[in-house]
């Protein structure tokens, strides 16, 4: 496959970014997305010139580092994530445009880089439980309803990966917010902190600049991992709930 690639290159934080235009003739359909990225900064390293930065770990969809808007989509066509997704998505002759998460919490460091430590500070507001683990319980020293087990399994799914707020245009990580509220709150060992929690973790998404939701659900149709948007109904519903009891 021959394809013209269109990517932000950007040398720092502070510096002004631009679209630069490569071309690529050797491209498998069988390649991963950053399988052809390394195709083509294993050219530009050839040819002397920077290399493309781009962020990735696992390459299976598990981590979350690999997000690109990718012709103006998050995570690019398909549902899934960058690493997952193949070049035999796309044509032959096609022309890919390239850029990092768009959203003022999410700086771009470098290139297609961008700095999520947002979503870590957000984390470090409660989204634990804290107590002491000891040996291992018996599983069935606390039961856990099997609805309500599955539901929070469902929503651990979320990998962090920052695709909810780059797709939503008020910038808004109320998608991965829920995912983490309703992760925890589903579960009898959450229930402790469930209150400080959503209060402390709403304050610091609000501090760090991210948007609020008006319901337009292009996060939910971004996500890889397809978490629904009625965890923002439950991250609201526990909002309300934590403020009633004077937090
Ligand atoms: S909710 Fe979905 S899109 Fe948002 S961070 Fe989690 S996995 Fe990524
Ligand atoms: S590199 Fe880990 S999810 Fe894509």
């Amino acid at each position: 496959m021959r394809v013209t690639l269109k990517i932000w290159r950007q040398s720092d934080r502070v510096s002004e970014g631009r679209l630069h235009t490569y071309e690529l003739d050797d491209v498998s359909p069988d390649m991963s997305f950053l399988e052809m990225l390394d195709v083509l900064n294993e050219k530009l390293n050839t040819e002397g010139e920077e290399p493309v930065a781009f962020d990735s770990d696992c390459r299976e969809g598990i981590c979350g580092m690999c997000g690109l808007m990718i012709n103006g989509e998050a995570h690019g066509p398909e549902v899934t994530t960058t690493c997952q997704l193949h070049m035999r998505t796309f044509n032959d002759g096609d022309t890919i445009t390239i850029e990092p998460w768009r959203a003022d919490p999410f700086p771009v460091l470098k290139d297609l880089c961008v700095d999520r430590s947002a979503f870590d500070r957000i984390i470090q507001q409660g989204g634990y439980i804290s107590v002491n683990t000891g040996a291992a319980p018996d599983a069935h020293a606390t039961p856990v309803p099997k609805d309500k087990a599955d539901r929070a399994f469902d929503v651990a799914t979320c990998i962090g990966c920052g695709a909810c707020v780059a797709a939503c245009p008020n910038g808004s990580a109320s998608l991965f917010l829920g995912a983490k509220i309703t992760h925890l709150g589903e579960l009898p060992q959450g229930q402790a902190e469930r209150d400080t929690r959503v209060v402390n973790m709403v304050a610091q998404h609000d501090h760090e600049g991210f948007g609020g939701c008006t319901n337009i659900g292009e996060c939910t149709a971004a996500c890889p991992k397809e978490i629904p948007l009625d965890v923002i109904s439950r991250l609201n519903w526990d909002l309300h709930a934590a403020l009633r009891h004077g937090h």
